[in-house]
């Protein structure tokens, strides 16, 4: 199937933007899909760079080269070209979906892409695997928030939340990260089973505190907002499952989660909830007002009163 470039104009991008924080700072961008794609990203306050790993966007074929430019401009990163050698990390643009492989030396990872259509991800969320984040978040079949994810790595809470019916704006700040979500959510709204999560799911391509500080200034407000910081590191006995090591590798750190916090605090107007690792300090000394603890995860619920 033809790959096809869409400009989604603004009007258009905000008729279809279900943000409960969308403003006229909304960039239009171009979005390359293979189907029609309900997704619309919009960029924003790109403005606290990170260090990170050179990436750059590659193709499988000529006929992808245009799509992968164009990718390549809207999230700022280069074309790898004849240079590969030069670059950590390569995102290849394929006929089915968008893969990342990290290279070291001659050989390069097995391909990391999004799919929220197919494998253990789909049997956890058809099979109740959203349970603890729900109760987390006070989610009830009467009682749909609107909720602001400010960390959204591989988009999995994002997407457990929206199976929920809740509206979900997700932020990611990373470009490579942002770019596989994107490629992620497209090939889900296309998909029967997880069309309707998928379009309940604005990708919000920028920093979060920015955006957080900009809606505080503006008055406005979301019912919840999420935050899942990166874990802190782990020993080796405790390694993080693979996917989780090549965000880690690509994101590093959050150095500015204790921000990101304050700011949740005052855009909220229900409760903010932060997931940490089971046994890992809170990332505040305000104390929550309640947890929801699993086997390797808890969740710290604090209820704006
Ligand atoms: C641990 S991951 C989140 C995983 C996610 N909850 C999931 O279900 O896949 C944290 C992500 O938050 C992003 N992030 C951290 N601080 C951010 C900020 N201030 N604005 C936007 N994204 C941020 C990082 O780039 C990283 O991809």
């Amino acid at each position: 199937m033809l790959l096809c470039s869409l400009r989604f104009e603004y009007q258009t991008a905000r008729k279809i933007d279900y943000s409960p924080h969308s403003t006229p700072s909304t960039m239009k961008v171009q979005c390359w899909a293979k189907v029609i794609m309900n997704q619309t990203i919009e960029k924003k306050h790109h403005d606290r760079p990170e260090s990170r790993p050179l990436t750059g966007v590659d193709f499988a074929e000529e006929s992808l080269r245009l799509a992968a430019e164009q990718l390549a401009a809207d999230f700022g990163l280069g074309l790898v070209g004849e240079n590969s050698s030069n670059f950590a990390a390569v995102l290849r643009l394929t006929q089915k979906h968008l893969e990342l492989q990290i290279v070291r030396g001659d050989s390069t990872s097995r391909p990391l892409l999004i799919d929220f259509t197919g494998g253990a991800f789909r049997y956890r969320t058809l099979h109740g695997g959203a349970q603890m984040i729900l109760k987390a978040l006070g989610i009830k079949k009467s009682y749909r928030p609107t909720v602001i994810d400010v960390t959204g790595g591989m988009g999995r809470d994002s997407f457990l939340i929206a199976s929920s019916g809740c509206r979900v704006s997700l932020y990611e700040r990373n470009p490579v990260v942002a770019a596989l979500l994107q490629d992620g959510l497209a090939r889900a709204a296309a998909h029967p089973d997880t069309g309707e999560t998928a379009k309940r799911i604005q990708l919000v391509f920028g920093d979060a505190v920015t955006a957080l500080e900009e809606m505080a200034r503006a008055g406005e407000r979301t019912d919840i907002v999420y935050l899942d910081p990166m874990f802190p590191k782990r020993s080796k006995a405790a390694k993080v499952k693979k996917d989780l090591q090549t965000l880690q590798f690509l994101v590093g750190q959050n150095d500015d989660t204790e921000e990101l916090f304050q700011r949740a605090m005052e855009v909220a107007s229900r409760r903010v909830v932060v997931k940490r690792p089971r046994k890992a300090a809170s990332i505040t000394d305000l104390q929550p007002s309640h947890k929801i603890e699993g086997k390797t995860t808890r969740f710290d619920v604090y209820m704006i009163t």
